[in-house]
């Protein structure tokens, strides 16, 4: 088949690729000269493992095109996925002047028979708005068929997750439509939930927001294991072999964060409120969010006493490991709050210091991880990268002044860091 997708973000770049090796004909849109010029030689603007390797695959095999034009790549396609940024405003509500506006531009470039279907995560009734548009903007004699699939990867494991996801939903009510999706999507060995609209497109907030309240429910025991002396790793490992629970997300720690979870609770929340119902559930989820930020803070001046003057080491500044987003990462909260406190900030991360530059002025960022511990009088864990885990603590703890441990990640077995000398503390432990 051949296939568009409007947008080269996670969802669109990542989708492209795999249904490009999957051995479609698959077009690119971006709307920056720069990106898309840099997309077409293979230089991808995001950090995500395989992703480079894959796109460039496929660009030398000639499945994968980028452009910025939405001729011939549109009128050509058997499927356009419209894949572009949902950004929250002020609200909380996500902000779709970019979803709009790229349906009016498909609509007008229609030809022959084509299924439109959104990825990107939109409040519940905006894919009927967006169908409304692509009937009044398509040429006389092009028919279209609309249909919303959400999409569920994540950031880290974006390849894994398109290949092998644990559910494919196809929003449509047209037979034709799914019967064209369910062909696009038989390379992959996933049950199909086939559904109308306004479902699909509620799986998605309801999903995600679900994710974070398992996080905000694991943080919130980690609290309580403190408070009374238990371990809530045990606690949490213990209630996650109940298969009715299921182990996974209930891993405590500085907060959720990303460009998903933040978003599209407050999102939801707002959707309810829309509609006259008040969902406290999830305003609860974002306040024990909120808390596990703040309670980084609040263990380093139990640690340090006045934090004015203190040098702080953070460890880690991307939302999770093994990506450079730092979309409504913790460590700008915990950062801030630290640095309002007085104390000097040093930092370091893999990959996400490019894109924290920006965002936090006045910290001295470093590209050596060991130069972080230099005098410092606490290190603080904010991501759980793998070369943070394989650390030579015995060369920390002859550069660091005082030995001063918040390991906000759960990372190192408090036993051998206090048998080393150091005043540690986790999350819940
Ligand atoms: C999330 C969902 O997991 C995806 O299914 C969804 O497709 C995506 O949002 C989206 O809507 O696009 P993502 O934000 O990439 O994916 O990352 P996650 O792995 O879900 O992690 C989100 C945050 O939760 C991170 O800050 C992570 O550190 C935190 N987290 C995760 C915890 O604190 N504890 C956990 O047990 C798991």
């Amino acid at each position: 088949m051949t296939i568009t997708f409007v947008g080269h973000g996670y969802v669109g770049l990542v989708t492209a690729a795999v249904f490009a090796d999957f051995g479609n004909k698959v077009y690119v849109i971006g709307h920056t000269k720069e990106k898309v010029d840099n997309l077409k030689k293979g230089i991808i603007p995001i950090f995500e493992p395989g992703l480079e390797e894959l796109v460039k695959k496929n660009i030398k095999a000639k499945r994968l095109e980028f452009t910025m034009d939405y001729a011939p790549a549109i009128p050509e396609s058997d499927v356009v996925f419209i894949a572009v940024g949902t950004p929250p405003i002020k609200t909380g509500d996500a902000d779709l002047s970019a979803v709009l506006g790229v349906a009016e531009q498909i609509g007008r470039n229609l030809s022959g028979y084509t299924v439109v279907a959104t990825k990107s995560t939109v409040p519940i009734g905006t894919n009927k708005k967006v169908q409304l548009i692509l009937e009044e903007t398509k040429p006389e004699g092009a028919e279209v068929s609309y249909a919303s699939i959400p999409e569920f990867l994540r950031e880290g494991s974006a390849i894994s997750d398109t290949v092998n996801p644990d559910r494919v939903v196809i929003g449509s009510e047209d037979p034709r439509a799914q019967k064209i999706l369910i062909k696009l999507h038989e390379p992959i060995k996933a049950p199909v939930l086939i559904t109308n609209f306004e479902t699909a497109e509620l799986i998605k907030y309801a999903a995600n927001s679900f994710l974070a309240l398992k996080i905000s429910y694991a943080n919130s025991i980690a609290r309580l294991s403190e408070l009374l002396g238990a371990n809530a790793l045990k606690v949490l490992e213990g209630i996650g072999m109940d298969r009715r629970i299921g182990n996974q997300f209930l891993y405590p720690g500085a907060g959720y964060g990303g460009s998903c979870f933040p978003k599209d609770v407050k999102a939801l929340i707002s959707i309810a409120k829309d509609h006259n119902y008040s969902f406290s559930l999830l305003e609860e989820v974002e306040n024990v969010n909120h808390q596990a930020r703040r309670d980084i803070v609040i263990k380093a001046r139990g640690m340090l006493g006045d934090l004015r003057g203190k040098k702080i080491g953070v460890l880690g500044l991307a939302f999770k490991p093994n990506t450079d987003d730092m979309r409504d990462a913790p460590s700008i909260d915990v950062i801030t709050w630290l640095k309002n406190d007085g104390s000097k900030i040093t930092a370091f991360d893999p990959v996400a210091m490019g894109n924290a530059t920006a965002l936090m002025p006045g910290i001295n960022f470093v590209t050596d991880m060991y130069k972080v511990a230099e005098d410092a009088d606490l290190l603080i864990v904010l991501t759980e990268w793998n070369e943070f885990k394989e650390l030579d603590l015995k060369r920390i703890k002859k550069l660091m002044r005082n030995l001063n441990i918040i390991d906000g990640r759960n990372i190192y077995e408090p036993k051998t860091l206090r048998d080393l000398g150091f005043n540690y503390v986790g999350v819940g432990r």
